[in-house]
């Protein structure tokens, strides 16, 4: 049964790549020449990362005027006031967050007082910007957590107040959102699980919260089958790059799941938590977790039996399985007599709903064990015997997030949920090989840059090596039957190469040379048609990717495909011929 109505759009533009900073030259290039503000922390212009992502940028248009570095784990009125006030005397016109939530968050509300002015607190609330524009926006998260690069929400704290100021605009969806996994990789173990933790959060109180909807079922779904495969590993190998590229696709995909169908109960406990005794998110929503789903169970029981499914805890439906196999087999007549086992099918689902939240219970308990996150409150920094459970309990029975869980809040329900983390004394528990599985051998690809100095040298060596193609004794005929004029189009550095095979005689042309109506026309880096020619891209994905752009009958092309194996052996040898062996990727 579907919802009564339910709503779906996604404006920002996702990009994924492993690198995928070092080449946004195509992503980017629309907006055309801009003066861009980057919003950052300390630890990222420490950690380097900060020149990584100026460097990436360095090769398009944008230019980086401005740096903002200062942005706290939680940011402050103060710290967006500041951050606005140099993106405006820096006339900038387009602004990019590189961070965690926080500073993603304070990159969208400095993009309000950019434009419109004013202070933080005049622009608090939802939807209240109407139709006024907002500088361009990218954010490029540096954990996988939060998710804040798709969704229109932004928290930012009032330290003179002790609250946290909301925020939710349409405006605050990115116009891209760049997902680099090897910008996750310095993030440390505990914060990898705690940041998890939260994305994990966020994909389960997306699918059982009141305003779940079929599209974002399908993302919190797969959300959470990525987190159960990846995240666990992404604490223990850091440098997974497959692991950490996996739980930032899991992120996003929350994000998006619940930037639609809105979080509940766990967020709001923890986010009284974090306002009162400053847990942060991410340990917070891993521990309250489990307790809020016990408190829901029999309002969703077969949600979480579905969610048990995506963690990989299957149980059986002996009834189903019996009846399929009567149904669609000679014996279909006897269908009816698998009925009686409905009963015992039910009875499984409510063990595989339990068995979810003993799921999430171990995951937490096997955190703990590989990266010492804390497992009770006590631990976690609330030193004063819970003192303030009055005031924890308050604050979240007055948190918007409260509205949308399936089950009524009750006050006593938190205050047992917050007592219960305080007095636990659940131990961490070891890993077994079976739970990090075995890391995927990822040979990263030798990058080179500017192999080619100037046009002369490219059309020495690719325009020789074009020539060398017509004389090989393998790729010379297949070459010629292709009846095929095919034109490149290259740049950095700039130049034409055009193989025209229609006639008797295979023609290769330099520049302004061929003055004909080539059948297909493809455009590329000169780069990418060195690591092209040594067998190392795949062009349909380089097609997806804009590195490569083709015009006119591209499928003619397949025609090639007889040339291109001995062509990729041959590229190597050549270029040592012509004294490039050092040019040679590894
Ligand atoms: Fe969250």
């Amino acid at each position: 049964m579907l919802p009564d109505y339910f709503e779906f759009s996604l404006p920002t533009r996702v990009i994924y790549g492993i690198g995928v900073i070092n080449s946004l030259h195509d992503a980017v290039a629309h907006y055309g020449p801009r003066r861009a503000l980057l919003v950052t922390d300390a630890v990222l212009v420490q950690t380097g990362l900060v020149e990584r992502v100026k460097a990436g940028f360095a090769r398009t248009a944008i230019d980086i005027v401005a740096v903002y570095d200062q942005v706290p784990p939680n940011s402050t009125i103060r710290t967006v006031e500041d951050c606005a006030a140099l993106g405006r005397a820096q006339h900038c016109d387009l602004i990019i967050g590189l961070g965690g939530g926080s500073v993603l968050d304070t990159a969208k509300v400095a993009n309000i007082l950019m434009v419109k002015g004013g202070s933080v607190a005049e622009h608090m609330g939802a939807y209240l910007l109407g139709q006024t524009r907002l500088l361009p926006l990218f954010l490029i998260p540096t954990t996988a957590g939060t998710g804040s690069e798709v969704t229109k929400v932004a928290v930012i704290a009032d330290p003179d107040h002790d609250v946290k100021l909301p925020f939710a605009e349409t405006q605050f969806l990115p116009d891209l959102a760049i997902l680099d996994p090897e910008l996750t990789r310095s993030l440390p173990p505990k914060l990898t699980a705690m940041t998890g933790m939260d994305a994990l959060t966020h994909a389960i109180e997306a699918y059982v919260d009141k305003e779940w909807s079929p599209a974002s079922d399908g993302l919190a779904l797969q959300a959470i089958r990525l987190i159960r495969d990846y995240l666990l590993r992404a604490c223990a190998q850091p440098n997974d790059v497959q692991a950490r590229g996996a739980m930032l696709a899991a992120s996003c995909l929350a994000g998006i799941a619940f930037s639609h169908s809105m979080v509940g109960m766990v967020h709001g406990i923890s986010h009284a938590l974090g306002g009162v005794y400053h847990i942060p998110h991410g340990l917070a929503n891993a521990l309250v977790l489990p307790e809020v789903m016990d408190y829901n169970l029999d309002s969703r029981l077969d949600r979480y039996a579905d969610i048990a499914e995506a963690l990989g805890v299957a149980f059986p439906r002996p009834g189903a399985a019996l009846e399929n196999l009567l149904r669609y087999s000679p014996l279909r007549f006897a269908a009816p007599l698998a009925r009686p086992l409905a009963g015992l099918d039910r009875w499984f689902r409510r063990k595989a709903a339990q068995a979810s939240i003993a799921y999430v219970r171990r995951l937490n308990q096997q955190l703990a064990h590989v990266t010492g996150m804390s497992l009770n409150l006590r631990d976690a920094g609330i030193q004063d015997g819970l003192d303030k459970l009055d005031q924890v309990v308050e604050t979240a029975m007055a948190d918007g997030a409260m509205l949308y869980n399936p089950r009524e809040p009750e006050r006593e329900a938190v205050r047992r949920i917050v007592q219960t983390l305080y007095a636990t004394t659940v131990k961490p528990l070891p890993t077994s090989a079976a739970d990090l599985r075995p890391a995927v051998a990822t040979t990263q690809v030798q990058e080179l840059r500017d192999v080619f100095p100037d046009t002369e040298t490219f059309y020495r060596v690719m325009g020789g090596f074009f020539e060398r193609l017509k004389i090989d004794p393998q790729i010379g005929g297949p070459l010629r039957d292709s009846q095929l004029c095919v034109q490149f189009q290259y740049a950095q550095p700039t130049a034409v190469l055009t193989i025209d095979a229609r006639g008797e005689e295979v023609q290769i042309y330099q520049g302004a040379a061929f003055t004909g109506e080539p059948e297909v026309t493809m455009s590329m880096n000169a780069d990418f048609a060195h690591a092209f020619w040594h067998g190392r891209v795949n062009l349909v994905s380089a097609l997806t990717r804009r590195q490569v752009t083709a015009k006119g009958n591209v499928p003619k092309t397949l025609r090639l495909l007889p040339i291109l194996k001995p062509a990729y052996a041959l590229y190597p040898q050549y270029l040592a011929e012509v004294g490039m062996a050092d040019k040679v990727m590894r």
